[in-house]
């Protein structure tokens, strides 16, 4: 028997399942509200199987549909493109400071500390890519600089891959928490991420085409920054002008969060942005 140990989307979903099933969570959701929103959940179920008459045939596809979603390891990944997007709004309009979106299923806590200029581990096939040059300052909603404050980072390579989450990439790779300097300042050096398709392998890319969908999400960053006593921020940056932006799969694009780069002299791509943090007792 041969084994191919080729990359798959599928694998990626299951990758970000098992990440997901090391942690244990909890939520002290009162018996109250749990039974109101489950009954408004089985509400709104009931009203649309009135509505478009469900047969049953198709609610039998929904139940070999959903065991494979679970079997395929793609609830994180099925979960993040289409409800997330709803969880962040409602649990961030309280901050004045950059706006966060979506975290997605990929993010990795404890990327390798890197002093500002940092550049991302990256292999020779990335360093085909173009080179993509950010810097910018973390302050708080005062204006005042956070020293000391960390920018994680992470983003998929050219094929639409994230480290930790494919066999064939070295762990860490396009990864890293970059701290700021004494003003807080970082730059940091990775290539330009290319739009994204969620992966159309498995139950959840079936589902999209069924659909008539498209499986895209705009070229994006995603980006963790941290200080002491400030509320982190979960966020992403996209590209102005660039494809899928005003249809991503995943709905989790802001006007705030696009970078608009210039070419410098040595034809790298370079861009400001700063980020300001609410307090943590906002
Ligand atoms: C998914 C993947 C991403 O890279 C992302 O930013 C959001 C969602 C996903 O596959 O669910
Ligand atoms: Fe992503």
């Amino acid at each position: 028997m041969t084994i191919i140990d080729s990359p798959t989307a599928i694998g990626s979903g299951s990758a970000a399942t098992d990440n997901f099933k090391g942690e244990r969570f909890t939520a002290d959701t009162s018996p109250e509200r749990l039974s109101a929103m489950a009954s408004e959940a089985l509400a709104g179920f009931s009203a649309l199987i009135q509505k478009f008459g469900v047969t049953y045939d198709e609610y039998r596809v929904l139940k070999q549909w959903l065991i494979e979603v679970g079997e395929g390891g793609e609830w994180p990944l099925l979960l993040d493109v289409f409800v997330e997007h709803e969880i962040e709004d409602v649990n961030s309009r309280k901050f004045k400071g950059t706006k966060g979106s979506i975290e997605g299923p990929y993010y990795l806590p404890g990327a390798p500390e890197l002093s500002s200029p940092a550049t991302l581990p990256m292999r020779p096939e990335d360093r085909k890519q173009t080179p993509f040059i950010m810097r910018g300052q973390v302050t708080d909603l005062e204006g005042e600089p956070l020293a000391g404050s960390t920018i994680e980072l992470w983003h998929a390579d050219a094929e639409g891959y994230y480290s930790g989450f494919a066999p064939h990439i070295p762990d860490w790779n396009l990864r890293g928490t970059i701290v700021t300097d004494r003003e807080g300042r970082y730059e940091l050096t990775t290539i330009a991420p290319a739009p994204y398709q969620i992966p159309t392998d498995g139950p959840t890319g079936q589902f999209i085409e069924a659909a008539g969908w498209h499986p895209w999400r705009p070229a994006h960053l995603h980006l963790r920054v941290s200080a002491e006593n400030q509320h982190p921020i979960i966020t992403q940056l996209y590209f102005a002008g660039g494809e899928w932006l005003d249809s991503d799969v995943a709905s989790a694009t802001k006007p705030e969060l696009l970078l608009n780069p210039h070419t410098d002299d040595c034809g790298r791509n370079v861009v400001r942005y700063d980020f300001t943090l609410d307090p943590l007792d906002a």
